[in-house]
């Protein structure tokens, strides 16, 4: 059985994760449930599956324990801190589900642990990325993608040279965006969208961040990011095409001309399934089978970096490095939740993006604390910009 620990197992990400779980009892055995504030679908999740450790947000507030406390019966689990949780003996996998900077500290301590990281959280790599595959590499530990189309590429490199050289058979990875709920809005239509036209995408079911990064196309340049640091590829050689019907979930393009696709029905649960039962591929009777009748057409159409600029900025975040990522990355969280709260427009949000990375003061080759320091300046410097503009 292999035993795994899920950071996040409250959010979207993590409840799939344990759908799958569930799917294979005699395969997995939870180890450790972490999640912020959400105590009450903690409390059900450790009835269901019986974690020895638990983590929440604020395991030093007594409030949060007693709420969760006074929700369990029968063996409690010990609460710790994630980083105590991920190197226990025993814990085989860490899936790495949480939103934003939480993920970093911990998926550091479980790569020095030696424990396989199952990746969706993806500021770990945005953020940290050449800290994080440096030392898995050193470690040699594996980081699997759960994101679907960092599983697609993944997938289209098994048994492929992608070394990254002259050797190397890729020639470029192709990174499909469903192109979110606002895909072919004029310039004029976005400046009126609403938090609630935002949040409804079109093909995937999601937490709220990833939602609006999506429809803001902020989630493809981070993913570009990603993309780079996972599968050693240059920022040249991974392009965007937008790709409505979320059918093929990304490719890569090889010398000779050749493309690989990966297809598969819009559900999360295969990706993260595959990740955690990797080199295996297992049935299971809940996932959707893609059916052909009920596809009317695959389109393909280039990215408008024009209209969705929040591409464009994070990619050349990418390509800048150091700190730049980190500092994106961080404004973007703070001006999706300054959306999300109905305090600034959806079109604000790349406006606050560009002025943050303008104003940024970059460090070519940060430590981790240099790229923390560069996430709390990035913050604080998109709440005064936001407040400027407001007055
Ligand atoms: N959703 C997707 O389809 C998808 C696809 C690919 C990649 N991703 C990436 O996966 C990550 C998770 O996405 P999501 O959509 O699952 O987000 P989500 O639904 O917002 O869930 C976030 C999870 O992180 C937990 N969390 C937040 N802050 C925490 C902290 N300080 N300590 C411990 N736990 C904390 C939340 O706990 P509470 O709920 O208890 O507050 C929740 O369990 C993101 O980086 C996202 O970009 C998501």
């Amino acid at each position: 059985m292999k035993s795994l620990v899920i950071l996040g197992s409250t959010g979207s990400i993590g409840r799939q994760t344990l759908d799958v779980v569930r799917a294979f009892p005699d395969e997995f055995k939870i180890t450790g449930l972490a999640a912020g504030g959400n105590t009450t679908l903690l409390a059900r999740q450790v009835q269901e599956f019986h974690p020895e450790f638990i983590s929440i947000g604020e395991p030093n507030d007594k409030t949060f324990t007693a709420a969760i406390s006074g929700r369990l019966s029968g063996k409690k689990p010990e609460l710790v801190c994630m980083e105590e949780m991920v190197a226990q003996t025993g814990v085989d996998a860490v899936v790495v589900a949480t939103t934003g900077v939480a993920g970093i500290l911990p998926t550091l301590t479980a790569i020095d642990a030696g424990k396989e990281i199952v990746l969706a959280n993806k500021e770990v790599l945005v953020m940290a990325g050449r800290i994080v595959m440096e030392k898995a590499r050193v470690k040699g530990v594996p980081i699997l993608p759960m994101d679907s189309e960092h599983s697609a590429v993944w997938q289209c490199l098994w048994g492929e040279n992608a070394s990254g050289d002259t050797a190397s058979n890729v020639s470029r990875l192709i990174l499909t965006a469903s192109g979110g709920p606002f895909h072919g809005y004029s310039k004029e239509e976005l400046t009126g969208v609403t938090r609630e036209d935002a949040l409804h995408h079109p093909t995937w079911k999601m937490g709220k961040k990833i939602t609006i990064d999506s429809a803001t196309l902020f989630n493809k340049g981070i993913e570009i990011i990603e993309a780079h640091w996972l599968f050693g590829i240059p920022y040249s050689d991974i392009d965007v095409i937008i790709h409505p019907e979320s059918i093929i979930h990304s490719m890569v393009e090889f010398r000779d001309g050749s493309i690989k696709a990966q297809l598969g029905s819009p559900d999360m649960r295969i990706p993260i399934q595959l990740a955690l039962t990797y080199p295996r591929r297992l049935p299971n009777p809940g996932l959707p089978h893609l059916d052909f009748n009920t596809v009317k057409s695959l389109s393909f159409k280039n990215p408008d970096v024009d209209k969705f600029p929040c591409l464009r900025l994070a990619r050349e975040a990418g390509l800048r490095g150091g700190t730049f990522p980190a500092a994106v990355s961080a404004a973007d969280e703070i001006a999706v939740d300054l959306f999300l709260a109905g305090k600034i427009g959806f079109t604000d949000i790349p406006a606050l993006l560009e002025k943050v990375l303008d104003s940024h003061k970059g460090i070519a080759v940060p430590g981790l604390d240099d790229i923390m320091e560069a996430d709390a300046w990035a913050r604080r410097q998109t709440f005064n910009l936001a407040a400027v503009s407001a007055c």
